[in-house]
């Protein structure tokens, strides 16, 4: 089989050369993204494997599907960059549901406790002598009321280091878990009552600017805002108004709505575009990374094998993998899914 890889790194390399050779998968990297402009590369290749900023589009798919592709890889959990309905019947999408929902929770509590506490501003403070404590007072963790936005797996997991904190921990999802010891509250109330609210649901069409001036409105002054789930989630401009409000007290994002064509490359000495996230950087309580909430060793190490576990079982053609996502066939009887065959 041979495989095209989009958007590759060197850490992807490193983590992916020695496994795709003892499978005897033959791959070729790309740097850039797959979308319009580069589908052309695509041609001969039997798959692709891609990440969370490649535009899978309807176009893309159609070329894709002339091209004698068939199979996408995605390396990664969340598949809201790929036309699901466009690939039904023709390319079969596979993700990695799940490769360390330790490391983005465990990143979402490090952007939070950074910013709180300033640590960003003192490390640059004391590499310049400047010893001086003004301006990094923070506020206790203990006894502070926490939302949380979906109750997946890395939810729950930062539920968990949230109430090692000895937080308050209230949360929304669109389908509890049931006889769980979360305390689900509604989202307004949830909105209301946080100190601090993460986001840790998908991006979906219901989830889309979930949090937006109205919701903005309802929460307390100095709320503090984190996002390690996808940019959508917020609408960027309304969160920027609202730190100009003094109404948001500290925001701490790992991902952002436009970020597609940013983040994850080098842009130093390049003219930024976009204003908001100009505005964004420029604040004093907004602490940004770029999309990196998912990068430990063991998460590379997992997405590596999943994908290529992906890979050889769609290409055996006896087997399939559990992690084909659903295209929502509405089929619902014969889920071929759930036999687990492959959906079309
Ligand atoms: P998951 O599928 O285990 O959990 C998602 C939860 O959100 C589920 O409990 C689901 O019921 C809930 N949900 C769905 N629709 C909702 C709605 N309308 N309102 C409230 N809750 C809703 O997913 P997991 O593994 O916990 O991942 C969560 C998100 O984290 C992913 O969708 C992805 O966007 C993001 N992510 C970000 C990474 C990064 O590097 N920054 C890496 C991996 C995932």
């Amino acid at each position: 089989m041979r495989i095209a890889f989009f958007d590759t790194k060197d850490y992807d390399i490193e983590s992916f050369d020695t496994l795709v050779k003892e499978k005897n998968i033959e791959v070729k990297y790309f740097e850039s993204k797959l979308n319009i402009d580069t589908v052309g590369l695509t041609a001969g290749f039997d798959g692709v494997c891609v990440f969370v900023n490649d535009q899978i589009t309807k176009e893309v798919i159609d070329k894709l599907y002339d091209n004698g592709v068939k199979a996408i890889f995605l390396r990664c959990a969340g598949f809201n960059n790929v036309d699901l309905t466009a690939a039904y019947g023709k390319i079969h999408v596979y993700r990695v549901p799940a490769y360390s929902p330790y490391a983005v929770a465990e990143h979402a509590m490090a952007l939070y406790l950074t910013s709180n506490r300033r640590i960003h501003k003192a490390f640059n403070r004391v590499r310049e002598y400047n010893f001086s404590l003004s301006g990094l007072t923070g506020n206790d963790l203990h006894g502070k009321t926490v939302g949380v936005i979906g109750t997946g797996k890395i939810g729950r997991i930062f539920i968990n280091i949230c109430k090692g904190f000895g937080m308050n921990v209230i949360a929304y999802d669109l389908f509890p878990m049931k006889d769980s010891d979360i305390n689900y509250v509604s989202l307004d109330s949830l909105f209301k009552e946080s100190d601090v609210i993460s986001l840790h649901c998908p991006l979906t069409p219901e989830t889309t600017h979930i949090i937006n001036k109205d919701s903005i409105a309802l929460m307390k002054k100095g709320v503090a805002i984190i996002n390690t789930s996808r940019g959508g989630l917020i609408n960027s401009a309304d969160l920027l108004q609202g730190i100009k409000d003094r109404k948001i007290g500290t925001v701490c994002l790992d991902v952002y709505e436009e970020e597609g064509s940013l983040f994850f490359e080098n842009k130093s000495g390049h003219i930024m575009d976009d204003s908001t996230l100009l505005q964004l950087i420029a604040m004093p309580n907004v602490l940004i990374t770029s999309h990196q909430a998912f990068l430990t060793k063991e998460a590379l190490s997992n997405i590596a094998s999943t994908t290529v576990d992906n890979m050889i079982k769609f290409f055996s053609n006896e087997l399939n993998s559990d992690f084909e996502v659903c295209y929502r066939c509405g089929n619902q009887e014969h889920c071929a899914k759930k036999r687990n065959a492959k959906c079309f």
